[in-house]
C-alpha cells in the first residue's frame, strides 16, 4: 500500500539541512510518494536540485503564503498559518492525480520533525484513520491518545484542552479514499483555527469512535515534533562592511 506524504516547506537557512535529514529518512521507506510543497511564488532551483539528488519518487509543487498572513519581524509565528496553503495544494494534487479507488494512505509530514522508520509501518496498517503518540509536543514529552482495546478513550494532553482531537498533525494518517470523498475539504487559514487544523480535518472525515489506535495501542513514540533552532547569522550588510561576501555555494 502506497503512502502519499505531504510536506509543506518554508524558506529559511535551516531548510536544506532539515530536508536532507528527512529525505535520508525516506530512503528507509519503500512505496512512498513525496509531495513537497514549497512556500514560494515559484519553485526554487536549490530545492529542486536537493530533491533530484535523492532517488525518491516526488513531486515538487509551490504556493506562497500571502504576505498579509506572514508574521512581521517582531511577531511570533504562533498565530499565523504554518504550511496551511501548502497542505491544501497537496490535497488538491491528490484529488486530481490519484484514483479514488486506490488503496493508499495520506500523511502530513512537516519538514522539521523526526520520523522513525517504524512509523511508516504503522501508517500502512490504517484502514480509515489511524492515530498514535507524538513526542515533544504541546509542552509535554508526548501527547497521545489513551486507548482501550484499540479505540480512543481520551487524550493525554496539556495545551488547548478544548481540542476534540488532541493530536498534532504528525499523529495521524488518513486513507486516500476519504480525501477524495470529502472532495471540497481544505484547511482553514484563519487565525481562529490555530491548533485546530488537526481537529478540523479529523472532525470532517471521521469520528472519535472510528479512530484506529496504532503504535502498540498508542504506547510507542515513533515521531517527534522536533524544531531546529534557527542559527544566528551575521547580516549581509555587516559582512559587506567587513569587506566580505558569500559565494553561491549552497546549490548542490
Ligand atoms: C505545528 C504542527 O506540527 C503543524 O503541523 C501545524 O501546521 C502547525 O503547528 C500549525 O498549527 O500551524 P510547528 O512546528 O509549530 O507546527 O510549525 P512549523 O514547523 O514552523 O511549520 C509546519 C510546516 O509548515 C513546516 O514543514 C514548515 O516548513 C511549513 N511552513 C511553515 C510553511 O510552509 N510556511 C510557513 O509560513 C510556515
Ligand atoms: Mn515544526
Amino acid at each position: 500500500r502506497k503512502i502519499y506524504m505531504i510536506t509543506p516547506t518554508k524558506t529559511r537557512a535551516e531548510q536544506i539541512p532539515d530536508l536532507t535529514r528527512l529525505a535520508q529518512t525516506l530512503y528507509l521507506i519503500p512505496n512512498l510518494f513525496w509531495i513537497v510543497v514549497e512556500d514560494e511564488p515559484q519553485t526554487t532551483l536549490r530545492l529542486r536540485r536537493l530533491l533530484q539528488s535523492f532517488n525518491l519518487p516526488f513531486i515538487h509543487l509551490n504556493i506562497a503564503t500571502p504576505d498579509y498572513l506572514k508574521p512581521t519581524q517582531n511577531q511570533s509565528t504562533w498565530r499565523r498559518p504554518r504550511g496551511v496553503f501548502q497542505k491544501n495544494i497537496g490535497l488538491q494534487w491528490l484529488r486530481t492525480n490519484t484514483n479514488k479507488n486506490e488503496d493508499a494512505l495520506v500523511y502530513f509530514a512537516d519538514d522539521d520533525n523526526t520520523y522513525h522508520w517504524k512509523l511508516f509501518q504503522e501508517i500502512r496498517k490504517v484502514q480509515s484513520v489511524g492515530v498514535w503518540p507524538v513526542g515533544l509536543v504541546g509542552e509535554l514529552l508526548y501527547e497521545r491518545p489513551i486507548c482501550l482495546n484499540g479505540r480512543v478513550h481520551s487524550w493525554f494532553h496539556y495545551m488547548y484542552r478544548k481540542r476534540k482531537f488532541a493530536t498534532d498533525m504528525a499523529g495521524f494518517a488518513i486513507h486516500l479514499r476519504l480525501i477524495h470523498h470529502y472532495s471540497t475539504y481544505v484547511f482553514n487559514v484563519s487565525a481562529t483555527s490555530i491548533a485546530e487544523q488537526e481537529s478540523q480535518i479529523l472532525n470532517t472525515m471521521t469520528t472519535i469512535d472510528q479512530l484506529e489506535c496504532l503504535a502498540n495501542n498508542a504506547t510507542k513514540i515513533y515521531v517527534w515534533h522536533t524544531k531546529t533552532q534557527s542559527t544566528f547569522l551575521t547580516s549581509i550588510e555587516k559582512l559587506r562592511n567587513a569587506g566580505m561576501k558569500y559565494d553561491l555555494l549552497n546549490q548542490l
